[in-house]
């Protein structure tokens, strides 16, 4: 099976490693043509554009920034549908807002494709060992046309509902994560401010089994020296997670108060020129 994957960033260089690795026949494609590099000395091919690779693909992938950069490589002027054949299935693992992405799941099918939105749990690290947790909205029967796909990249795979459920439910999932870091911030600066050492109150925190975080403890080392480059998740996609949170959440008519205090740290990193800091650099508060 021809399987194609557009957007080979952070997290989609080693997804699609393990698409590869597990003997998939893959076509890649990313804006900046440098990135696949990598993977074409491991047996992958280069397409030159979104279009020439859905030509090839049955199963196209795409794991892109946000809802634009999404739009632009499946339905822009040389898109993955234009070039693709009735019945290929889309896939967007991105984190995308659930209106979006059933917008172009509806053009999708108009085409005679089918899409599956399955955004991801567990960043860089989970990425490259395969171990992802996957979220699936859309067909049950697409799904099982592409569960062996993406099976290589996730040991837990949750079929959550119709087209969009995922998007929504990753968007709720992620906040958590996120407010975790920010919460850890401000109590680093209450006891600094108490005069207790940073290394020791973290050492204390990781030996707490009741109020450990496992999306804190991959950070860790980052904390402890307060420097937080290399990203594995950066601020940039913090703010675009929890703006599209808060966003979907407000179309149901809620408003998010702790969600939104959370995106106004993260924005206020941005705004000091920290995009792309991983997300651990909200825990250097004061
Ligand atoms: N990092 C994490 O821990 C993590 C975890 C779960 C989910 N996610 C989500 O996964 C997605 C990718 O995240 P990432 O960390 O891999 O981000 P990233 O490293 O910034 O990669 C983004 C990718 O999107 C491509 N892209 C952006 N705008 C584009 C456009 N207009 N047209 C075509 N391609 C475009 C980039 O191409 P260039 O190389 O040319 O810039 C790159 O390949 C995001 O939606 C993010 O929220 C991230």
């Amino acid at each position: 099976m021809n399987v194609g994957f557009i957007g080979l960033g952070l997290m989609g260089q080693p997804m699609a490693t393990n698409v590869l690795k597990a003997g998939f026949s893959l076509i890649v494609y990313n804006r900046t043509p440098e990135k696949v590099k990598a993977l074409v000395a491991l047996g992958a091919r280069p397409a030159g554009s979104p279009m020439a690779l859905g030509e090839d693909s049955e199963i196209v992938i795409t794991m892109v920034s946000d809802h634009e950069a999404l739009w632009e490589v499946i339905l822009g002027p040389q898109g993955a549908l234009i070039g693709a054949k009735p019945g290929t299935i889309f896939i967007d693992m991105s984190t995308v807002p659930p209106d979006v992405s059933c917008s172009v799941a509806s053009e999708v099918s108009k085409a005679g494709c089918h899409m599956l939105d399955a955004p991801v749990m567990g960043s860089v690290g989970a990425a490259v060992k395969g171990e992802l947790t996957i979220l699936v909205g859309g067909d049950q029967a697409v799904l099982q046309k592409a569960e062996p796909v993406l099976r290589t990249m996730g040991k837990a795979l949750y079929h959550v509902g119709g087209n969009g459920g995922a998007c929504f439910l990753k968007l709720a999932l992620n906040a958590i994560g996120l407010t975790q870091i920010e919460i850890l911030g401000e109590t680093l600066l209450l006891t600094e401010r108490a005069g207790l050492k940073r290394d020791q109150v973290l050492e204390i925190l990781s030996a707490i089994g009741l109020i450990r975080s496992p999306f804190v403890e991959t950070r860790l080392e980052k904390i402890r020296k307060q420097e937080y480059l290399p990203p594995t998740f950066t601020v940039r996609n913090a703010v675009k997670d929890l703006t599209y949170g808060l966003k979907a959440a407000e179309k149901t008519g809620l408003k998010l108060e702790t969600a939104k205090s959370v995106l106004d740290r993260y924005r206020s990193l941005m705004a000091e020129g920290k995009g792309q800091h991983d997300v651990a650099a909200a825990t250097s508060l004061g």
